[in-house]
């Protein structure tokens, strides 16, 4: 082990201090800086299924003596890290330096005996932890510092917006506020790997991987955690080993699709993790979705949880995003706020039906940037041209290829600020001809729509699809509605922004309020109809001479 590593898993100030400095800053896929060289989506993923692997998770008494407690942890094997959080009691997450000590741990754990209701024995890296005595431990007990798992209410946000420098300084604010912390992720991949060893016991050689926003840069604190079963590593390794003229395989049960090939595994796994998964509650299985899955709550991360199977091609999507995310630190900025705008409209929302989603949201934040001159981001094509050899990837006949190293990519020459950026994205979609061009991240530019769902934004790898197709007419007019007075008003600041003692909600903050339309009148100015505001904006949209504006007038 490192000496600072031990130095940096030890409770004391200085060494917790330093042990922050390092989380906050040593986070690649978290941090809002662009840093050299910048890893591979499979090196993170990699890196964190293995922490994941030698990490315990336990519940705590409230009061507890931390030096105590690693003291005794630390009879297994050495400490890697460990934080505390709260979440209905006192939970630890702690990563031993080798998987041993997790074995170690185990075997002097008993299974408890609970009077007249009876236990079902699971060794899992879930525990419980009792203090024998717990009179004389509690007493003259530092208090734990607990690292916070949510996100700032509505009021802090406010007030943090309020107080920043500029627009540019508040969408950076509200990403730093808003994504996934170093422990969060954490949290995220333990919470993956305890689950997997409820699977492994049907499927030894299983992986559980988490997707979707969890993985991909743009996670807000509180967002589901999207998993899926890795069933394709088994059988993988002995098929390379087999020579001469015999070919083993193993003898199976077939059924008559792949559809339902998972949706048989989901059903026993949902069922074991209803039976004896240690946490799992509120196991739905969702069997006849277009998407099979299992949708439960682990109780003591706090996590809603999607577990699909065989999702390969979200992965990749993934994995897409992570770059895309990475490649400028502008990116995440302006989705993030996107995001929160939508969110604060209720544009998006938990519940499925004709909302827009966050992923879709994403896609057009991309697509956005891929039209900038010079563009900020390239077009999956492109990377598709950079690709090598071993970036080749095919998954289910589509060609998922493109380029896997982030150093391989040059970056942007583009300088617009994110003030800039945000007034034009909302310019851009209010002024965006949905009706006739669909969204196409692949290319980079707009395409006829191949059919004619109110909203088309092409799924990058089954590029028949329509990512947005459950989107209604009435919930694009809603963004787009939203989005000109969003425009607007952002207009109006620049030329007479509120001071800042004047304590009025300006940038972004105006913006996230539940509102816009009454901002509008918050600003002093009489609210006009809804057609007479859009030709105003329109107006001065035009006078200001909109730079690079490469909006289509679609009406
Ligand atoms: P939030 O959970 O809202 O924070 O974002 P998310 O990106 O995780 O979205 P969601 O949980 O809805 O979906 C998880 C992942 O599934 C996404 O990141 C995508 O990779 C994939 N996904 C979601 N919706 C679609 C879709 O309509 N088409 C395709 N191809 N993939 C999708
Ligand atoms: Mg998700």
């Amino acid at each position: 082990q490192c000496p600072l590593r031990r130095l940096l898993s030890c409770p004391g100030t200085v060494a917790a201090d330093l042990r922050r400095e390092e989380q906050s800053s040593g986070s690649a896929e978290t941090g809002s800086e662009d840093r050299t060289p910048k890893k591979r989506f499979s090196e993170v993923q990699n890196e964190r299924r293995g922490q994941a692997q030698r990490t315990v998770l336990i519940h705590c008494p409230n009061k507890i003596d931390e030096k105590k407690f690693l003291k005794f942890l630390s009879q297994h094997g050495p400490i890697n890290s460990h934080f505390f959080y709260e979440s209905f009691g006192l939970y630890a997450v702690v990563e031993f330096c080798q998987k041993e000590s997790v074995t170690s741990l185990q075997n002097i754990t008993r299974t408890p005996s609970l009077g007249p209701e009876a236990a079902i024995p699971f060794k899992s890296r879930y525990f419980n932890l009792k203090l024998r005595n717990s009179s004389n431990q509690t007493s003259e007990l530092s208090s734990i510092q607990c690292s916070n798992q949510s996100s700032p209410s509505s009021k802090k946000l406010y007030q943090l917006l309020c107080c920043a420098e500029s627009v540019d300084d508040q969408l950076n604010t509200l990403l730093r506020e808003f994504q996934l912390t170093e422990e969060n992720t954490r949290l995220r991949y333990l919470t993956c790997s305890l689950i997997e060893d409820v699977a492994a016991a049907y499927f030894p050689d299983c992986a559980v991987r988490p997707f979707g926003s969890s993985v991909n840069g743009f996670g807000k604190l509180g967002c589901d955690l999207d998993m899926f079963l890795d069933l394709d590593e088994i059988g993988k390794f002995s098929a390379q080993k087999t020579s001469g003229n015999f070919l083993m395989e193993f003898q199976v049960k077939n059924v008559p699709s792949e559809r339902v090939a998972t949706q048989k595994i989901l059903s026993v796994i949902g069922e074991c993790l209803d039976q004896f998964g240690p946490g799992c509650v509120g196991v739905q299985k969702i069997l006849n979705a277009r998407c099979p899955l299992v949708r439960f709550s682990h109780q003591a991360s706090g996590f809603q949880c999607d577990l699909t199977t065989n999702n390969r091609i979200a992965l990749k999507s993934s994995e897409l995003l992570y770059m895309y995310g990475a490649l400028d630190s502008r990116v995440r900025a302006l989705a993030f706020s996107v995001r929160c705008w939508a969110r604060a409209h209720s544009l998006t929302s938990s519940i499925p039906g004709a909302w827009i989603t966050n992923f879709s949201l994403t896609m057009m934040v991309i697509f956005f940037l891929q039209r900038r001159s010079p563009p900020i981001l390239p077009t999956l094509d492109y990377l598709k041209t950079l690709a090598d050899a071993e970036d080749k990837c095919i998954i289910e006949g589509y060609n998922c290829t493109f380029v896997r190293d982030l150093n391989r990519i040059k970056p942007s020459g583009n300088t617009e600020t994110l003030e800039l950026l945000l007034k034009e994205f909302f310019e851009y979609f209010g002024n965006f001809a949905f009706n006739k061009n669909s969204i196409n991240i692949r290319q980079g530019k707009e395409q006829n729509k191949p059919e004619s769902s109110p909203l088309h934004i092409q799924n990058p790898f089954e590029t028949s699809l329509n990512v947005s197709k459950n989107v209604s007419q009435s919930q694009l007019q809603k963004f787009v509605d939203l989005a000109r007075e969003s425009a607007w008003i952002l207009h109006q600041e620049g030329k007479d922004r509120p001071s800042p003692s004047s304590n009025q909600p300006w940038g972004l903050a105006a913006l996230l309020l539940p509102s816009v339309a009454n901002n509008v009148s918050l600003s002093k100015k009489k609210k006009k109809p809804a057609s007479e505001r859009i030709k105003n904006l329109l107006d001065s949209i035009k006078s200001s001479g909109a730079e690079n504006s490469t909006a289509t007038n679609g009406r």
